[in-house]
C-alpha cells in the first residue's frame, strides 16, 4: 500500500487529481510544482520556479524526507498560448520544439537526475512519468503533433536509460513512462470533439487508474511504457 507519495508537477489536472487521491486514502503527499501553493490540510507543497538547479535539489531533499514509496512525473505542455501542436512539418517552429523540449524532457530530466541516488538505495521505489501514447514510435500511424511527439519519444528513451543504471544498483526499483489515457483538462480541452464515447476521462477518474497500474507495479515492468490500463505498449 502506498504510504507516501511524491507528484512532480502536481499543478497539473491530473497531478493535483492524483494528490487528492492519495490526501483521501492517508498516504502522505508532497507536491513539487512551479505554482503557488494550494491550501490542503493534508498535501505538502513545495513551489519550485525552476530557476537553478540548486533551488530544485533543496525542494527535492526535502520532499525525499517523506520517503517516497511512489512518485509521478506529471511536467508535460502539448499547447500554449504561443502554439497550437503542428498538423503538418510545415507549421513546425524550432523554437516551439525547443519549448517543448525543455518542459517535458529537460524539467523531467532534472528531477531524474535529482532523485539518482534515491531511486538506488530505496526498497522497491516506484517512479511513473507521464507520457503519452503519441510518443511511442512503434504506435505512430497518423503522423503530426511533432514537437509533443518527439518530446515524449525523447522522455520515453530517458525512462529507458534511468531504468537500466537504477536497476544495477537496485534490483526492486519500477521506474515507468505511462499514457493516462484521454484525460479532462487544459491539455486536452482543444481536441475533445469528436473523442469516442466512453474515451474522456475526468482527472479523478484518471489519477484512480494510474494509482491502481502504480499498486501493482513490479520491478519485472522497469524501463516499460505503459498503457492506462497498465499494459504494455511499443516503444
Ligand atoms: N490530459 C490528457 O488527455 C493527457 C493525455 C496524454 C498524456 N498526458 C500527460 O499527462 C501529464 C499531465 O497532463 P494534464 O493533462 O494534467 O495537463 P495540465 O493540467 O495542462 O498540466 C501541465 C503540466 O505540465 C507542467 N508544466 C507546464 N508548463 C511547464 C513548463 N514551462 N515547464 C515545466 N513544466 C511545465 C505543469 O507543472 P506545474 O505543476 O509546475 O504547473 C503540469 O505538471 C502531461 O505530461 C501530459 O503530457 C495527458
Amino acid at each position: 500500500m502506498t504510504q507516501s507519495v511524491l507528484i512532480i508537477g502536481g499543478g497539473s489536472g491530473i497531478g493535483w487529481a492524483l494528490a487528492q487521491h492519495y490526501a483521501g486514502c492517508d498516504a502522505k503527499v508532497t507536491v513539487i510544482s512551479r505554482q503557488p501553493a494550494r491550501q490542503h490540510r493534508a498535501i505538502n507543497w513545495l513551489q519550485d520556479s525552476l530557476s537553478t538547479e540548486a533551488a530544485s535539489a533543496n525542494l527535492v531533499a526535502e520532499a525525499l524526507r517523506q520517503q517516497p514509496d511512489t512518485i509521478f512525473i506529471c511536467n508535460g505542455v502539448l499547447h500554449d498560448d504561443s502554439a497550437m501542436p503542428e498538423k503538418t512539418i510545415r507549421q513546425l517552429d524550432t523554437d516551439i520544439l525547443a519549448a517543448r523540449l525543455a518542459s517535458n524532457v529537460q524539467v523531467p530530466a532534472r528531477y531524474m537526475k535529482l532523485l539518482f541516488s534515491y531511486l538506488c538505495k530505496q526498497p522497491q521505489v516506484k517512479l511513473l512519468a507521464l507520457s503519452a501514447k503519441v510518443g511511442s514510435i512503434g504506435d505512430n500511424a497518423l503522423g503530426g503533433w511533432y514537437s509533443y511527439r518527439i518530446s515524449k519519444a525523447a522522455l520515453n528513451m530517458l525512462i529507458k536509460n534511468l531504468s537500466i543504471e537504477v536497476g544495477r544498483l537496485n534490483k526492486t526499483a519500477a521506474i515507468v513512462s505511462i499514457h493516462p489515457g484521454t484525460t479532462d483538462t487544459e491539455l486536452s480541452a482543444p481536441f475533445q470533439q469528436n473523442l469516442p464515447a466512453g474515451q474522456l476521462q475526468s482527472p479523478d477518474a484518471t489519477a484512480k487508474r494510474l494509482a491502481s497500474v502504480a499498486a501493482q507495479l513490479t520491478a519485472e515492468q522497469t524501463g516499460f511504457l505503459l498503457n492506462w490500463d497498465g499494459s504494455t505498449l511499443p516503444w
